[in-house]
């Protein structure tokens, strides 16, 4: 594979798409974009800014300051700092996964974020996941992945992750959270989670990472 190559993998949240996203970072030792994790950090600007109010989203107050927002990953490690601020472990809390979607519906969010995940690839190969990447982001990706996964299965990976994180949850909030995000996602106006035409769609309900890992080679590398 071509080192300045796109992969693109989308689809539904914790299908695994980071995990396996990092696995091919390695192996074709390009570097690895979470997209979400954006959403999620200017999400956690507005909490600690108290931009919500009965969880709506003043959205005035966040446009003034928008591009004032410094978001950054960390060369190697992959960790995120807001402004210069370590927050990957902040971005993770149930909190932030709960407002996430109010601010990925706003225009002006994915407008600012759409400019900066298209000039990490302005040079370089990269591969990115998220919702809108082979759609929007990078229509013309070399490669498009879209992951699907039955909602029970996800809830229950997302659950164990959590708790290995440390983090006190029980599984239904879990999983409305999920399926509280799926919908939002699928009818979102602006840039919707749905498959690119030429998107490879894989269920990994029932398989392992290994077996995904090893199918997306074969998809990568028969091209
Ligand atoms: O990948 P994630 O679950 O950490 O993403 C958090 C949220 O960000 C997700 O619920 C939807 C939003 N998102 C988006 O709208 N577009 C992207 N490209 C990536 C994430």
């Amino acid at each position: 594979m071509d080192p300045r190559s796109v992969i693109a993998i989308d689809g539904y949240a914790s299908t695994g798409k980071s995990t396996l996203a990092k696995m091919l970072s390695k192996h074709y030792q390009i570097p690895f974009v979470d997209s979400g994790a954006l959403y999620r950090g200017i999400t956690l600007f507005a909490l600690e800014r108290s931009f919500f109010k009965n969880d709506e989203i003043d959205e005035y107050a966040l446009s003034k300051v928008l591009e004032s927002i410094s978001l950054k990953f960390g060369f190697e490690t992959g960790e995120l700092y807001l402004n210069g601020e370590n927050i990957s472990k902040k971005i993770r809390l149930p909190n932030v996964s709960d407002h996430v979607s109010t601010i990925a519906d706003l225009t002006i969010v994915r407008a600012f974020l759409l400019n900066q995940l298209r000039h990490m690839a302005s040079e370089n190969g990269l591969v990115m996941d998220g919702r809108d990447i082979g759609t929007v982001v990078f229509p013309n990706a070399d490669y498009k992945f879209f992951f699907i996964a039955r909602p029970e299965i996800r809830a229950l990976r997302r659950h164990e992750e959590l708790k290995a994180e440390g983090q006190k949850i029980n599984f239904d909030k879990v999983l409305n959270n999920l399926i509280h995000r799926d919908q939002s996602d699928v009818n979102r106006k602006i840039a919707p989670l749905r498959k690119a035409e030429d998107a490879f769609e894989i269920d990994t309900s029932d398989v392992s990472k290994d077996q995904v890992f090893a199918l997306l080679l074969e998809k990568i590398d028969s091209k």
